[in-house]
């Protein structure tokens, strides 16, 4: 718990990365007024501009958490939770390897330092590539398993959501969508746990129309980033976070779709893969296995085995680099 200015208690939310996604964290998060808010990034001013852009619109939408920004990590001591949004994009020439490791690089910094001043914290890890990047800060933190959590699934849940309310003329929240597998176009939309009311949308919708909305699903971050031109989703991530936070502080137990380090669950051993789980003060209190059809396990496990080519990648480029050092 942090004793902030006022000296009143609260949870404490460090977020790592003060660009788009990380700004977008501390503004849902800030609306819920029940965490103060550390803003850590590299550029000077840019994480002191953004919190303090953000408490100064505290006495218009009402909110008295604190919210700090700064360069270094020493304000984020004793953190509940850290969100690690630090890395790049992938410009264009850029290998899949050069972001690989540019961003392995960062994210492992990144982990070391926030963990060192927080050590009993729940990590929350959003940079890409989503779940090779879990791995990364898994390995950096050493923390259990039931510590360190990749958002994904909650926002590609939300699109898929969005669609389903588009294509049925339903209040969104009518609707439940469950997204398994790796953040990324193999990703597993289950439609036949995908609802309106209660009701799959397999009973509703047409097969090429749940087929079109699982592929949008798919593409959601390219049609962002299509549609952008700079710059990638950051509106939704952030909300997506915050929901993970809620459920993490509020101990609310809210079962959501994240990227957890899977040890025998699903058939899949040693990877962390989207899927759903109940989320407590404690992180993970426990991975929920829904019963899949033949056809769906083994587009988890294509998907699976998409996150194990990543791991390898990480694996020979860490090889090398440590050979060239
Ligand atoms: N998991 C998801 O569903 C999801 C959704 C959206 C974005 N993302 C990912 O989240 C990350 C952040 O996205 P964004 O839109 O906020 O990007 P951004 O470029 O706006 O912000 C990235 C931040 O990382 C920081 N950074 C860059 N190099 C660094 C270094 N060497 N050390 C420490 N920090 C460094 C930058 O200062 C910047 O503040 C990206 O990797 C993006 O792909 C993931």
């Amino acid at each position: 718990m942090a004793r902030d200015r006022l000296g009143t208690s609260r949870p404490k939310v460090s977020v790592i990365g003060a660009g788009m996604v990380g700004g977008a964290v501390a503004q849902y998060l800030a609306l819920r007024d029940y965490a103060d808010i550390v803003l850590v990034g590299i550029v000077e001013g840019l994480p002191q501009g953004k919190a303090l852009d953000l408490a100064e619109t505290a006495p218009v939408l009402s909110y008295d958490c604190q919210i700090t920004g700064g360069n270094g990590y020493e304000e984020t001591a004793a953190s509940d939770v850290v969100v690690i949004t630090s890395g790049i994009a992938r410009k264009p020439g850029m290998s899949r390897d050069d972001l690989l490791r540019i961003n392995m690089g960062i994210v492992r910094s990144v982990t070391e330092q926030a963990v060192q001043h927080s050590p009993d914290a729940i990590l929350i890890v959003v940079s890409n590539p989503l779940d090779a990047m879990c791995h990364v800060a898994f390995a950096a933190a050493d923390f259990p398993r039931e510590r360190v959590i990749g958002m994904a699934g909650v926002l590609d849940s939300a699109r898929f959501r969005t669609f389903i309310a588009e294509a049925t003329d339903v209040s969104v929240e009518d609707i439940s969508a469950m997204v398994l597998g790796g953040h990324g176009d193999t990703m597993v939309p289950i439609s036949r746990y995908s609802t309106v009311a209660g009701v799959p949308i397999t009973q509703i919708l047409e097969p090429e129309q749940v087929k079109a909305l699982e592929e949008r699903t798919a593409n959601g971050g390219a049609e962002i980033v299509a549609l952008l031109k700079t710059g990638s989703a950051y509106q939704a991530p952030g909300a997506s976070v915050v929901e993970m936070i809620d459920s993490i502080l509020l101990d609310k137990r809210r079962v959501l779709p994240c990227s957890v380090y899977l040890q025998g669950e699903y058939g899949i051993d040693g990877l962390f893969v989207g899927v759903p789980v109940k989320l407590g003060r404690e992180g993970v209190r426990q991975i929920i296995e829904l019963s899949l059809t033949a056809e769906e396990s083994a587009a988890l496990k294509m998907s699976a085995a998409s996150v194990q080519d990543l791991v390898d990648a990480m694996a020979r480029l860490g090889a090398e680099s440590a050979a060239g050092a």
